[in-house]
């Protein structure tokens, strides 16, 4: 197997707090990775930095041998990232969130392949209404839809047992 997330020397700190501290890890190619450690013990942080919404203070994190800060659409590409807080446009129906989404990373029509999720969550019958029309389990449901609309290669779920998931 070859390296899907090579992580070394990690360190991030919020102001006096360190969060992480001089992380190194290796997650092979078609492995089952599980980061498990106790409330505040930087697991959201290091995910923040992988998919770039966390500023690391030093270290390097290559995603199938790309860097993510200097090949960081390459990165985006091959990341689904589920997050741990449940956020969305109260704007748009499910299927326009799914729509946006894909537009992302410059898929026009992708419609076959949000039927496809919508289809796979259970969320079909919901497409046309409101995320905060959805109870919460459905609200992790289509963040995991928004993850996969550009079918990546690696997908990282944060705290995926929030939230009642069937
Ligand atoms: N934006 C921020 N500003 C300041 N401190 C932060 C920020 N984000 C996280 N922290 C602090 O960094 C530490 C690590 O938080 P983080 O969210 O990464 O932990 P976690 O392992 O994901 O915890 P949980 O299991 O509760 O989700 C905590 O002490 C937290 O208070
Ligand atoms: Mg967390």
């Amino acid at each position: 197997m070859s390296t899907a997330i090579k992580i070394r020397e990690i360190n991030k700190s919020y102001g006096n707090l360190q969060a992480l501290d001089d992380i190194n890890l290796d997650i092979e190619k078609g492995e089952f990775f599980a980061l498990l450690g106790p409330n505040g013990a930087g697991k959201s942080t290091l995910i923040g930095i992988l998919g770039g919404l966390v500023h690391k203070d030093s270290g390097k994190i290559t995603v199938l041998g790309n860097d993510i800060i200097s090949d960081y659409r390459e990165t985006k590409k091959s990341l689904g990232i589920v997050p741990q807080e449940i956020t969305f446009d109260p704007y748009f129906t499910v299927r326009e969130t799914l729509e946006i989404h894909s537009g992302y990373f410059g898929i026009k029509n992708n419609t076959d392949k949000i039927n496809e999720l919508l289809d796979a969550l259970s969320l079909t019958d919901k497409a046309e209404i409101g995320p905060r029309q959805l109870s919460g389990g459905m609200k992790r449901r289509l963040l995991i839809a928004k993850a996969l609309v550009h079918d990546p290669e690696i997908i990282v779920l944060d705290e995926p047992t929030a939230g009642n998931l069937e």
